[in-house]
């Protein structure tokens, strides 16, 4: 059963991870000039976004898939490939599970201790991932919920281990942006699949965009098994002049720079949290002497009612965890408030 993505509207909603700059008045202009086209049907295959994408990415067109989010493209991908061993790095987004069990894969957890050593972590996995010998490794880099990422050494190896035995590796580089990292793709890595969103940079979840880079006969088959137009107009037009936005592009990184250190020290002196390096717009927090559960429900009680994102979800984490996305600076300052308030309450 689905279980997230986000709550009413009247709620201060962290359990959400989106770009908070990109507001209602900057996208109306573009959405206005979009709407002559919503009489139309798009491109079948959103050939005009894939053009973008192929010039910012500086790969070909063939490399490329566009789709109904990065969870569309994830889909078509399970459907296409079929992969009949998954092994998932987890904690993880929880949509890789459902994707490729609903194709009849056997799907394996490789779940990380998240008290360990990145170092160690990445020496067992390989050993793991050695030794399964699976059709198709994923991960999430950064990592959702946790913001880890993975050491290019790490992903280097488990591509060509991968290759070893004609099994691919799938990086969902969907929060790469906030922080310049790498998707890793190269057009010669035959068993590379890259899935990037394009509704968590660009603030558009409700428009639906993402992408996905593999090599030319994935695309392919992923294009054989692809539900038609799906991309609709409005992404198609607006996407685009988001991507090409400049000044969006800086007011992120400045308000991402500002929020995320701010709430990290923020978070750091609360007794009760303890946060997690993460590289992406969101922070992952440990919780003592109080679960994700009886803390949202709290927050809910507040004036305004605040959500964060429990974890008990994930596999591997249960309810010791929870997920803050950041927001402008403003929520973002009244959440460490309450925070404040529920540690003077509880811990006096
Ligand atoms: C890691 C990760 N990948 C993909 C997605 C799906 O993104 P989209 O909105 O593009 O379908 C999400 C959504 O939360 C996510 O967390």
């Amino acid at each position: 059963m689905l279980k997230h993505g986000g709550y009413a509207k009247g709620i201060l909603d962290f359990s959400v991870n989106v770009n908070p700059c990109v507001t209602q008045a900057l996208l109306m202009p573009y959405m206005e000039e979009a709407v002559g086209e919503i009489g139309r049907y798009p491109d079948i295959l959103g050939n005009s976004l894939v053009e973008k994408i192929a010039e910012t990415e500086k790969i070909s067109v063939d490399h490329i898939i566009v789709g109904n989010g990065a969870s569309d493209c994830l889909y078509t991908c399970a459907r296409a490939l079929k992969p009949q061993t998954v092994l998932i790095i987890e904690p993880t987004f929880t949509e890789y599970r459902r994707a490729f069990e609903g194709v009849g894969s056997h799907v394996l957890s490789l779940s990380i201790n998240l008290s360990e050593h990145p170092d160690s972590i990445e020496e067992k996995l390989i050993h793991q991932i050695r030794k399964i010998k699976s059709d198709m490794v994923v991960l999430c880099n950064p990592n959702n919920p946790t913001g880890g990422v993975y050491s290019e050494a790490f992903i280097e190896q488990i591509i060509k281990i991968q290759a070893s035995h004609k099994g691919f590796v799938l990086i969902d580089a969907s929060f790469r942006q906030f922080e310049g990292l790498p998707t890793y793709f190269d057009e010669k890595r035959w068993n590379l699949i890259v899935l990037m969103s394009l509704t968590k940079y660009y603030g558009v979840p409700g428009l639906r965009c993402g992408y996905l880079m593999a090599t030319k006969s994935v695309i392919m088959a992923m294009k054989e098994h692809q539900v038609p137009w799906s991309v609709n107009s409005l992404a198609l037009e607006v996407m685009p002049r988001l991507i090409e936005d400049k000044e969006l592009n800086k007011a992120t990184q400045e308000w991402y720079q500002a929020e995320k250190s701010k709430m990290v020290k923020a978070l750091s002196d609360l007794s009760f949290t303890k946060p997690m390096k993460s590289h992406a717009n969101f922070i992952c927090c440990r919780l003592s002497n109080v679960s994700g559960y009886d803390l949202n429900q709290w927050l809910l009680k507040q004036v305004p009612p605040m959500a964060l994102r429990t974890c008990d979800d994930f596999v591997g984490m249960g309810d010791a965890f929870i997920r803050i996305g950041l927001k402008d600076a403003l929520s973002n300052d009244r959440l460490i408030e309450a925070l404040k308030h529920y540690e003077e309450e509880v811990y006096g």
